[in-house]
């Protein structure tokens, strides 16, 4: 299998994780790639017609794609429970708001780096950290049960949003008046394949 990856992409980060947590990182090759829609000579259109990454191919069956589908489909492959059947939709649910955080954070990234000088909209870029910083609170206050406990996709979804903003929005402090959630991750990070898959430019 091939694996279409940046290692500066949270989503990208996802299934580096997931790969190294369910003991088949070998098994993977990774190819570097650019999701971004302006370089298009890097993106894997080929595999996948939206040339967003990860993308993944497969030696029995077409390419798949997104993070969220590769994750559960790792998951399924190596039967390692990271999608509990008892609480499936909260793991879903959770594991989409953090692809929501990563979302917002990477388009925040997108304005500044893409869009010129003097036509940048700073408004909707706060308006983004607003979608970020309502969701972490959600984390905070309704999600923390699910991030206790045995490994799930869930855990490895907001860890690796807030290793984003780490990387990219470290001036925005999103620690700030959410002790549980950064002890949670505090203690989180220390995994191996946390801090094998560290985001890099
Ligand atoms: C970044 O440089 O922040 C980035 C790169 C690839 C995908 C998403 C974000």
């Amino acid at each position: 299998m091939q694996l279409y990856d940046n290692p500066a992409s949270p989503f990208c980060r996802k299934v580096q994780v997931v790969l190294r947590e369910t003991g088949q990182f070998d098994e993977v090759e990774t190819v570097f790639a650019i999701g971004h829609p302006l370089a298009t000579e890097q993106m894997p259109v080929a595999q996948n017609p939206l040339g967003k990454i990860p993308c993944l191919t497969r030696d029995d069956g077409p390419a798949i794609y997104d993070s969220r589908v590769i994750c559960r489909f790792l998951d399924a492959r190596a039967n390692t429970g990271l999608y509990p059947q008892a609480r499936l939709w909260e793991i879903l649910t959770l594991e989409a708001t953090a692809d929501g955080i990563m979302d917002a954070a990477v388009l925040m990234v997108y304005e500044g780096r893409s869009r010129p000088e003097g036509i940048r909209y700073a408004a909707w870029v706060d308006a983004q950290w607003d979608k970020v910083a309502r969701a972490l609170d959600a984390v905070g206050s309704r999600w923390m049960g699910h991030l206790a406990g045995p490994l799930n996709m869930g855990q490895i979804a907001v860890a690796c949003a807030l290793g984003y903003l780490d990387f990219r929005h470290g001036d925005r402090d999103w620690r700030k008046g959410r002790d549980g959630l950064a002890a949670w991750y505090e203690t989180f990070s220390t995994r191996k394949t946390m801090a094998e898959t560290t985001p890099k430019a």
